[in-house]
């Protein structure tokens, strides 16, 4: 049941033809109305004071033969609907309980494709904190377009080319040998790395050697690419431990190297077309019309750009994903990179250049960040995971002592806790992670998300043999009731407009507001042991509330444990 569109049927007004379902909205004072219409804007059109307009459609309703509505009221230039809350709170109810695991899901998409570009990891270099947001809010918008229809295209756009490549080699043949390397991977190359750059400084014709490797990569020579590889392969299979533990997949790892042959007609197209000029030897498209410096593509000795490999990405990706939007979760420090290349697949005359969106973020540092930079110490990912599953154990150990499984709790509590820190406020905003702040459980925070929803489960374990088929759903309806019945009936609208915002953190709040008003309900209100119908309906709202808590959860990337 849409109580929006049932309500926007009701409302004619002469002389206007809108479409009201998109102008009514839920008054902030719920004692006014379920729902509202405001009439400001048809004021200039019919040369009437708003108010006049409402009680003109206040008692064009009649309200005693509707089944839904109660009453209908005209206040300060608003229409409020007092819908009948005991049927709202049945169609809410029974439609989460009737579509459970799906509840919330939808096919808006129609199975068009939307490529995600997230995580995007750089090859011999370690899968830090930095990495955390684009890891976990491109997984999050994969699963959430997936749930509407969409078909999500997981690209890890690896940063697998590039001079340090030759550099790397180049350390590796002087001071590294391959079981170390086999046996400390990431951790390895990055030392090596390190100490290509403190010994060049004193030689520089390390760098001639290493550009010499690189180009030897670059033409395919045997040795340069096998350990070329083999560096792909040892980082691949460290960050896939980290993808496994956040269950993140990707369909496709290509990477910059990936494009190195499909650059050149891209090149001769914009040749073509009059967009390249050429600046000290560089080639560039000029883009000071558009208040942007020029956009580089092709240096003076011959070398591609960034900024080349993506505008070649784009147009592969277009090619073969046909797809409806393309997006690329990348912090807001490249703003520039991507408004530019944008443009010049704009100025190719691409029509498609408008479904490229990158989805910025804000940066995660930590709070002893300062000092871990100054101690030249980089913060890997898997540490963070580790350390705060580490807490959560020592917490639950601390809460619930005799609890079975406690390991498996601790990782989905520990890691859900890191996962929620970079999904909690709107992606623009910079981070500052800390411990204590994400493993609180009674803050807003993964583990009372997930602490609330165990509290749900444990309810409705007791009452397994329950028969929940008398449910007299006027034993919800208290304010507290119906704040919490309204919440679990957003639901989907709010995975629907976090989908067109990009933004998983509208469901992150919506949880917080879920639990919160469960915690309150609970705390006020008997489930067990009441008379059987209002048993019944109250453990239906507490059923809808777990489903809504899971289905949320599961979509932002964080377990939900059974009991904790
Ligand atoms: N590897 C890049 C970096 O770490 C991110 C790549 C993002 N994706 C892209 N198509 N440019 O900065």
């Amino acid at each position: 049941m849409d109580y929006i569109k049932y309500i926007a049927e009701l409302i004619k007004i002469d002389g206007i033809d809108e479409d009201y379902a998109s102008l009514i909205t839920v008054p902030k004072d719920l004692s006014l109305g379920d729902y509202c219409l405001p009439c400001f804007k048809f004021s200039k059109v019919l040369r009437q004071s708003p108010q006049i307009i409402a009680e003109n459609i206040a008692k064009s309703i009649d309200v005693n033969s509707d089944k839904y509505v109660k009453s209908v009221q005209a206040v300060a230039g608003y229409v409020n609907f007092m819908i009948d809350k005991s049927g709202f709170a049945e169609s809410a109810i029974e439609r989460a309980v009737r579509e459970k695991d799906n509840y919330g899901h939808a096919n808006i998409g129609n199975g068009r494709a939307v490529c995600i570009d997230y995580s995007s990891i750089n090859i011999a270099k370690p899968f830090h904190i930095g990495h955390l947001s684009t890891t976990v809010i491109g997984a999050a918008l994969y699963r959430i377009y997936n749930a509407l229809g969409y078909k999500a295209i997981g690209i890890n756009h690896l940063g697998d080319w590039g001079t340090q490549f030759g550099k790397l080699i180049v350390a590796y043949k002087l001071w590294g040998d391959r079981d170390t390397v086999n046996k400390g991977s990431i951790n390895e190359l990055l030392k090596l790395y390190v100490k290509f750059h403190e010994e060049a400084k004193a030689k520089p014709e390390l760098d001639d050697e290493a550009r010499a490797w690189f180009l030897k990569i670059e033409r395919g020579d045997k040795e340069a690419l096998e350990l070329f590889e083999w560096f792909k392969e040892l980082t691949l299979k460290e960050v896939g431990k980290v993808y496994e533990r956040l269950n993140i997949k990707f369909d496709s790892y290509a990477g910059e190297s990936f494009y190195n042959d499909k650059m050149q007609p891209i090149l001769d197209r914009l040749d073509k077309q009059g967009l390249l000029s050429v600046s000290d030897g560089a080639k560039v498209v000029n883009l000071d019309k558009y208040d942007m410096p020029p956009c580089l593509l092709v240096k003076a000795d011959g070398a591609t750009l960034y900024a080349t490999r993506d505008i070649a990405a784009a147009f592969y990706r277009k090619a073969t994903y046909d797809f409806y939007k393309c997006l690329y979760v990348v912090a807001y420090q490249q703003n520039l990179h991507f408004k530019q290349w944008f443009k010049v697949v704009e100025l190719m005359g691409e029509k498609w250049a408008a479904d490229l969106v990158h989805v910025a973020f804000g940066m995660v540092s930590l709070e002893d960040g300062t000092l871990s930079t100054r101690e030249g110490r980089v913060v890997f990912l898997s540490d963070v995971l580790d350390k705060s599953v580490e807490k959560a154990k020592s917490i639950i150990e601390e809460k619930n002592p005799d609890i079975d499984d406690k390991d498996e709790i601790a990782e989905k509590v520990g890691v859900g806790a890191v996962v929620f820190s970079a999904l909690s406020s709107g992606r623009i905003k910079d981070i500052t992670f800390s411990y204590d702040k994400v493993l609180n459980f009674d803050g807003e925070t993964a583990p009372y998300l997930q602490y609330t929803y165990a509290r749900c489960r444990s309810v409705l374990r007791k009452a397994e043999n329950t028969d929940t088929s008398c449910a007299d759903y006027n034993a919800v309806v208290s304010d507290e009731g119906n704040e919490l019945v309204k919440l679990i009936e957003k639901f989907p609208q709010v995975i629907v407009a976090a989908a067109e915002k990009y933004e998983p953190s509208m469901i992150t709040h919506h949880l917080i507001d879920v639990a919160q008003s469960l915690n309150k309900y609970y705390f006020n209100n008997r489930i067990l042991g009441e008379a059987s119908e209002v048993t019944a309906a109250r453990l239906k709202l507490i059923e809808a509330t777990s489903i809504v808590l899971r289905n949320g959860l599961t979509l932002l990337g964080i377990g939900c444990p059974e009991h904790m």
